[in-house]
């Protein structure tokens, strides 16, 4: 755990979120709290990038940053964002079974760029594709100014460039099956063993999902529209868009109800990498 937890820098954190509340407790796509910095548009106040053109009324918006206007409610999310332009490679290390094994790598189809819901937050969080660059809102399919431009990326410490994605935040983009866990559970033996999340007795389990694929994303641990679980105590928070509100601990702290999450998978037992 501490591997994923050590990457950033507290006092560039600390500076860059001073000011910003989240909320928490409510599940869905709300964005009902200034400073929720996936709410992009004008009227926010706390956050590092915002729509700024007060004459276009697309600026007034929050869903049309990432799904298109008229469908934001299908069951299906319609993505309003071009793909990144970047290539990733994937998360690697001496220890990761799914990389390294021929028989886990091929059950959990861990192929070499990240997929699905996961390459819409790259569109923004690559550092290179404009925050505001989207698809379409009626006839229009200009960007939207953000910071003063329309060209504006993002900078700082949330840009996941190819080191970020192949040494350190968590794999993604694999599946994530019962032939997987069992793989891994032969290579891994007890004292470091996976279990499915419906199968885990982690209070998590309900809330942690697998795309329709059963390959883990980055929303598998990231609800994107509000976080779950407001972490008033670490700067940057340990649970930032968290998907698990802590329900069913005992000790709610954001250690608890971040760990919780990675119970739901992993039985660390050793001390961790
Ligand atoms: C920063 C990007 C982002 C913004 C902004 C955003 N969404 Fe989403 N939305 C997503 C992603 C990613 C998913 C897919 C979640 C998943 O994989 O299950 C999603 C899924 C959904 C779904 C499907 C059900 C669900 O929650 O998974 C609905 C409905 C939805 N969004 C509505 C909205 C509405 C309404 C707004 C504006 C108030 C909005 N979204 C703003 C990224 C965004
Ligand atoms: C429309 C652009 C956009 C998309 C798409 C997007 N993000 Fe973000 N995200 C941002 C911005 C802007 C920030 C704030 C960056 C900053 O302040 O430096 C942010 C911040 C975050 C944070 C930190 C939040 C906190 O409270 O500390 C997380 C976690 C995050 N994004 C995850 C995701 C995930 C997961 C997805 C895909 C499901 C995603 N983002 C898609 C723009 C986006
Ligand atoms: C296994 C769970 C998990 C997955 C999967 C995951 N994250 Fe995270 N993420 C975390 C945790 C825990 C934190 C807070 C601690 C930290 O910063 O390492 C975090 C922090 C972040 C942050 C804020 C700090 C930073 O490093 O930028 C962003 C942005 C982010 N994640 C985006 C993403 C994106 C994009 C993906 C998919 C490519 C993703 N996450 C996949 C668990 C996860
Ligand atoms: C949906 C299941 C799932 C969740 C939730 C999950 N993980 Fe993982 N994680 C995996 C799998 C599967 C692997 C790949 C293991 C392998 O191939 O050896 C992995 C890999 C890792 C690795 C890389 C290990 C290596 O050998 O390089 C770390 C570190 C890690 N997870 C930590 C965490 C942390 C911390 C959390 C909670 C924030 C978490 N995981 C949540 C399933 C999950």
């Amino acid at each position: 755990m501490v591997r994923i937890v050590l990457f950033l820098s507290a006092v560039l954190v600390a500076v860059l979120y001073a000011g910003q509340s989240r909320g928490a407790g409510t599940k869905g796509p709300m964005f009902r709290d200034g400073g929720n910095p996936h709410n992009l548009s004008i009227t926010n106040t706390g956050v590092n990038f915002k729509a700024t053109n007060a004459a276009d009324p697309r600026a007034n918006q929050v869903c049309i940053f990432c799904h298109t206007p008229h469908n934001a409610r299908a069951q299906t999310p319609l993505w309003n964002r071009a793909d990144t332009t970047q290539t990733f490679g994937h998360y690697s290390s001496a220890s990761l079974s799914i990389h390294k094994d021929a028989t886990a790598r091929s059950a959990s189809d861990y192929l070499s760029e990240p997929n699905g819901s996961s390459r819409l937050c790259l569109s923004c969080h690559d550092g290179v594709t404009a925050l505001g660059a989207i698809l379409r809102s009626g006839f229009d399919t200009s960007a939207i100014e953000v910071n003063g431009s329309d060209l504006t990326v993002m900078s700082g410490t949330h840009v996941f460039d190819r080191t970020k994605v192949t040494n350190s935040h968590h794999p993604v983009s694999f599946k994530y099956t019962t032939d997987v866990v069992a793989r891994l559970n032969t290579l891994e033996g007890p004292g470091n063993s996976y279990t499915l999340p419906m199968d885990s007795t982690s209070n998590a389990r309900g809330f942690i999902k697998l795309d329709r694929d059963q390959r883990v994303q980055c929303t598998t641990c990231h609800e994107p529209h509000q976080s779950q679980y407001k972490d008033t105590i670490n700067n940057p928070p340990l649970t930032p868009f968290w998907v698990y509100d802590g329900s069913g601990l005992g000790t709610v702290s954001p250690n608890t109800v971040h760990d919780e999450v990675c119970l739901a998978c992993h039985n660390f037992v050793s001390p961790n990498p």
